[in-house]
């Protein structure tokens, strides 16, 4: 099955890979980097190991580049059918199984699992198998693969009857829903999606309570997690890059703007700024934070002219149609806010869609509070985030139920994130609270934030696949 070019001893797998690429007006095709953890967990490896990341081909640019042969080193992206690819990234991957981990169904958005899931299901499948087949063909003896997320479940299982030399490990970095909620899937998927699973070495969750909940779907479903070992490893904030790039020109040039729209209450003073950035994603819970923010003015007016919400929430998943309703509503809450409560020369919300890592940065280190209300998260890095950047310390508001709440929790204003008057509560505790306190939490945020950062997340899971 080893292929004779077949050289790469460590593999990531995973949808979105570290570039994408544009078509150009004049046809030319432009190659953007992503940053993130894997990335730099890949680039520390060095030159000692030959490292391949396979990803999939997403837009018209990526395909054109799989086409014309156009790559980075190091980096297998997969042409994968169009059609193929969105019935398993948006069909399956963010309208199935992203609800079910997040716990989102609701209407309008409900589970349906007849002909068009069951079709979309098997375009899954293929899409799997067109990874587990790259894989195997790429990987060199006994190589170590590390397969990534939810579009991938299948991919253990799939590339373990290919290849039984290798060493291959999942990591989950979302939530993982508990039994009753994962059981929503029919008995045949679920049980698919675990054994799947199950065909790696090693899986890894983001915090213990998703390990956990993993093992009781396969306790339940199918008696035990038949000798896979389970660990958690708790991606951190990358101090270093964070304090240097948010410190750069073009940031000091974003916090000068930022200063300059949110501006000083009747007396002068500086205004008090509760920032929140996100996804404009349905689990991170941006409406119900706006209704928490409108119900703090509301009950106390005392906040009028002083304080500012400035919310970024860039679009995500456009393709889906409760994605583009959900990215509408945020843009509608927060004008009602502002055509209720604002004022020639406030205005209680400045929302933000056009995505800047700059920008968001300048926000971080400006925040007086920072809102992190998501239903459920897998981590939450921004949580994480903020207290490293922040200037002068930032009072956190966060959700129980965001993954970082297992490491933050003690030092962070906690909130029910369906309790929206407990998150009014919340927010005005986070405004009052006094600058000591705030700076002594912020230090103590900082270092629980940064205690596993990136390089050695992405080093502990590949140690962990190596045999002793
Ligand atoms: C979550 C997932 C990632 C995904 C990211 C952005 O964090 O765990 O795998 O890449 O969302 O979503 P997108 O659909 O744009 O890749």
């Amino acid at each position: 099955m080893v292929s004779a070019q077949a050289a790469a001893q460590i593999l990531v797998a995973s949808n979105r890979g570290p570039v994408t690429y544009s078509v150009g007006d004049d046809g030319t095709l432009d190659a953007r980097r992503g940053g993130g953890g894997l990335v730099s967990g890949l680039s520390a490896i060095g030159d000692e190991a030959e490292a391949l990341w396979v990803c999939s081909a997403l837009g018209d640019g990526d395909r054109e580049a799989v086409r014309r042969g156009i790559g980075e080193p190091g980096v297998r992206m997969l042409d994968i059918d169009a059609a193929v690819h969105a019935d398993a990234y948006n069909g399956i991957a963010n309208s199935v199984l992203w609800f079910v981990h997040h716990m989102l169904y609701q209407t309008p958005l409900e589970p349906a699992f007849g002909p068009e899931f069951r079709a979309q299901w098997a375009a899954y499948e293929t899409y799997n198998r067109a990874f587990a087949e790259a894989l195997a063909q790429e990987a060199a003896p006994g190589a170590a693969v590390l397969v990534q997320d939810y579009h991938l479940t299948l991919v253990p299982g799939m590339l373990r009857e290919l290849r039984d030399d290798l060493r291959i490990g999942h990591f989950s970095h979302t939530p993982w829903a508990p039994v009753d909620y994962f059981r929503l899937l029919p008995d045949d998927i679920a049980e698919q999606i675990l054994r799947g699973m199950l065909g790696a070495d090693r899986l890894g969750f983001l915090t213990g309570r998703w390990a956990d909940a993993f093992t009781d779907c396969c306790v339940a479903l199918l008696g035990g997690t038949t000798g896979t070992r389970i660990g958690v490893h708790g991606l951190g904030a990358d101090a270093d890059f964070l304090r240097e790039r948010s410190r750069r020109d073009d940031a000091e040039e974003r916090l000068a703007a930022l200063r300059e729209q949110i501006g000083t209450d009747p007396e002068g003073a500086d205004r008090k700024v509760i920032v929140r950035v996100d996804r404009t994603e349905l689990s991170k819970n941006i409406v119900r934070g706006l209704h928490a923010y409108r119900q703090l003015l509301d009950e106390r007016p005392e906040w009028h002219e002083r304080v500012v919400h400035v919310a970024f929430a860039y679009p995500s998943r456009q393709d889906l149609a409760v994605y583009r309703d959900y990215t509408a509503e945020v843009s509608r809450v927060a004008e009602a806010i502002n055509s209720a409560y604002g004022t020639p020369s406030w205005t209680p919300v400045i929302l933000h869609v056009k995505d800047d890592f700059a920008r968001s940065l300048a926000a971080y280190r400006l925040a007086d509070v920072a809102l992190v209300n998501p239903i459920r998260d897998g981590m939450n890095l921004v949580a994480k985030e903020v207290p490293v950047v922040s200037d002068e310390g930032c009072a956190l508001v966060l959700s129980r139920e965001a993954g970082a709440y297992a490491e933050l929790g003690e030092d962070a204003i906690t909130v029910n994130p369906y309790d929206v008057s407990g998150t009014a509560a919340a927010l005005h505790e986070a405004l009052t609270m006094p600058p000591e306190e705030r700076a002594e939490r912020t230090k103590r945020l900082a270092a629980a934030a940064t205690a596993l950062p990136p390089t050695q997340w992405f080093l502990a899971q590949l140690h962990a696949l190596t045999p002793n």
